[in-house]
């Protein structure tokens, strides 16, 4: 198969589709790996590493495009992109179809088959082409929220790991899924006194048995919630309800009562945010001040970081990548249900239910299309 990969165009998007390695591993497989030149330079992989792993590199999108069985990328195509698709051509990177029906008219104009990472399964009811983004947001939040604590830039002047005789920061991070975890890790392994609250029973006994001494945790009750919030130096905003908006479990009336030039970091902002005071921001300009307390929220922190992102989508990725290009995308959709979660178009049909639900059109079983 010939499986091409564009460079990313949306704006402020450094991460690319195929890493070399991943490349490399399609060429071990016997497929040809076409990579638009300049693809990877935003995650630090020049054309030479590609060609070394065996890519072949081309010069423009058209081409990728016109030559390509399979597109690989990070993000939903844009609408020049989506131009270039064709019927019978498969797609494989993040849709996020539901709020988007201009390009999910395009999509289903085209007649391509398209997976969305974010709909990929697996067997533990996870979304393991999700969960490496959630990694990376969370371990970088504290780094992003210690960098915010410092004087220069608004915040209280507090050291995470304190000094000997200087106590720590207090950071306490607000849903303990894999965003939530992955914070709390970092806070901890830099030295602050963490509290973690969850309304899950069970989760809570995860990360009571995984990492008790490494961290507290706590129910989510409002009264927890304002005891902790009040006392802490900065707070991380990790909840999520799935197919709902973060709900706001720290409004402007609880900034008052915290201690001035406390961080909140709020994770959660591209579901809406879990601060009540919480608006979008970019990489170029992440931190504002509300009420004495300083804010960053950043919509795609993984982007901050695109070289490890990259790699860690593209490990999560390579499996199903590789399936799809050896099979062809029925077969590796028979053989593996949790793929077939990924289907949401095929040949001018939706086949995700959800979608479907959220803008109004007809959607027929996944099943089915395997055999269309
Ligand atoms: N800003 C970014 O760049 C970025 C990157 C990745 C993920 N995210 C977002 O981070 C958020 C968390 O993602 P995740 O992968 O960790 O989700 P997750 O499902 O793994 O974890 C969410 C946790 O929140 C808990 N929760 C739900 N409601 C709660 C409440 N009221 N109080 C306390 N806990 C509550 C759940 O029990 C669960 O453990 C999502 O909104 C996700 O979209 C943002």
């Amino acid at each position: 198969m010939k499986i091409g990969c564009p460079t990313e165009i949306k704006p402020q998007e450094f991460r690319v589709g195929m890493t070399p390695d991943a490349a490399r591993e399609a060429v071990n497989h016997g497929h040809q790996a076409l990579i638009q030149k300049g693809a990877g330079l935003g995650a630090g992989f020049t054309d030479e590493d590609y060609i070394a792993a065996g890519a072949m590199i081309l010069d423009t999108a058209e081409e990728i495009f016109a030559n390509a069985d399979m597109i690989v990328k990070v993000k939903e195509p844009q609408a020049v992109e989506r131009k270039m698709l064709r019927e019978g051509q498969l797609l494989f990177t993040y849709l996020h179809l539901a709020p988007d029906p201009a390009q999910t008219h395009d999509l289903l104009a085209s007649g391509c088959t398209a997976i969305a990472y974010e709909t990929v399964t697996d067997a533990s009811g996870g979304l393991p082409l999700l969960a490496p983004m959630s990694e990376v947001a969370g371990r970088l939040a504290p780094q992003v929220g210690a960098w915010t604590l410092q004087k220069a830039n608004g915040g209280r002047g507090i050291l995470m790991g304190g000094v000997p005789g200087v106590a720590p920061a207090r950071v306490v991070v607000i849903g303990g899924g894999v965003v939530g975890t992955h914070a709390a890790k970092i806070a901890a392994g830099m030295g602050a006194d963490v509290t973690i609250l969850d309304r899950s029973l069970p989760r809570l006994k995860y990360l009571d048995d995984v990492f008790g001494r490494d961290f507290k945790n706590q129910y989510a009750t409002a009264g927890a919630t304002a005891e902790l919030v009040r006392e802490a130096d900065m707070v991380i905003g990790a909840v999520l309800i799935p197919g709902a908006e973060a709900p706001k479990l720290v409004s402007r009336a609880m900034l008052s009562d915290m201690k001035p030039g406390a961080a909140l970091v709020d994770v959660a902002i591209d579901q809406g945010g879990c601060f009540e005071t919480s608006r979008a921001t970019t990489h170029a300009d992440p931190i504002y001040e509300v009420d004495g307390i300083m804010h960053y929220c950043v919509a795609n922190m993984p982007g901050a970081v695109a070289r490890t992102s990259t790699q860690a989508l593209g490990n999560a990725t390579l499996p199903f990548m590789l399936s799809l290009a050896d099979k062809g995308w029925r077969q590796a959709c028979e053989d593996d249900p949790h793929l077939l979660n990924g289907l949401n178009v095929h040949a001018g049909k939706l086949t995700y239910y959800a979608v479907g639900k959220a803008l109004g059109l007809d959607v027929i079983s996944p099943t089915l299309a395997l055999k269309s």
